[in-house]
């Protein structure tokens, strides 16, 4: 079988970036699922569907024309790759993401994402509903105060001006969201290796997997 390494965690974590590194260090090919969900909380919002109809909203995520090459993403042929991070979409993400039936027609897509010779996917339930086979689990946190400082500075460097207290009052609110939800909730798979990045570079987290992958 492909092999499958799951990092998951709360937002702001740095999923994605660890993701991406060990990633590129093992060849393996990369899920960013909560772009799924980004891009089915967009596509619905301008198509007009109220997005707490969870039927019409897993319509949409069953016909998502949405396409991934060289680092930008599609949306019906449009470029959405800037629109997709915007911090609106994270909210419309996880607000379609608490809809079982949403989840239920972005689960093929997901799965279909394993191919040789590995795959990392990064998200919030990879580990526990969509890839409970992966040989290694993460979940990943740090502080909500880090959190909030990372997210900060990414919007800074696009000259994106935010208050660090209310980027910390927005992500607390997404995670209270994320766990308390019926559907998938946030939480570590019981074979999960636990890993808080606060205090760690990057490439020493990047390396701590690798090691538990090669173990
Ligand atoms: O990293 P960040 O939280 O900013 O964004 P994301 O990983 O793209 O996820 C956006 C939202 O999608 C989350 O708040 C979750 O509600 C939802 N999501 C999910 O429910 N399941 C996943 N596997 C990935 C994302």
């Amino acid at each position: 079988d492909v092999p499958v390494i799951t990092i998951d965690g709360p937002t702001a974590s740095g999923k994605g970036t660890l993701a991406d590194e060990v990633a590129h260090e093992l060849g393996y090919w990369i899920l960013d699922s909560g772009a799924l969900y980004r891009a089915t909380g967009l596509a619905a919002s301008r198509a007009g569907i109220d997005l707490d109809d969870a039927q019409a909203v897993a319509a949409v995520a069953r016909g998502l024309d949405l396409h991934f090459r060289k680092g930008r993403a599609t949306l019906a042929g449009e470029d959405v790759t800037e629109a997709l991070r915007a911090e609106a979409t994270g909210l419309m993400a996880s607000q379609v993401a608490a809809h079982q039936p949403v989840r239920d027609a972005l689960q093929q897509l997901q799965l279909d994402f394993r191919r040789a010779p590995g795959l990392v996917a990064d998200g919030r339930d990879m580990g526990t509903a969509i890839f409970p086979d992966a040989g290694l689990k993460v979940f990943l946190t740090a502080s909500a105060a880090t959190r909030a400082e990372r997210r900060h500075k990414q919007l800074i460097s696009k000259g994106i001006s935010a208050s660090i207290e209310g980027l910390r009052a927005d992500l607390e609110a997404r995670d209270a969201r994320d766990k308390s939800r019926s559907a998938s909730p946030l939480k570590p798979a019981a074979d999960a290796l636990s890993l808080d990045n606060s205090a760690q570079t990057i490439e020493e987290s990047r390396d701590l997997l690798l090691r538990w992958w090669a173990e």
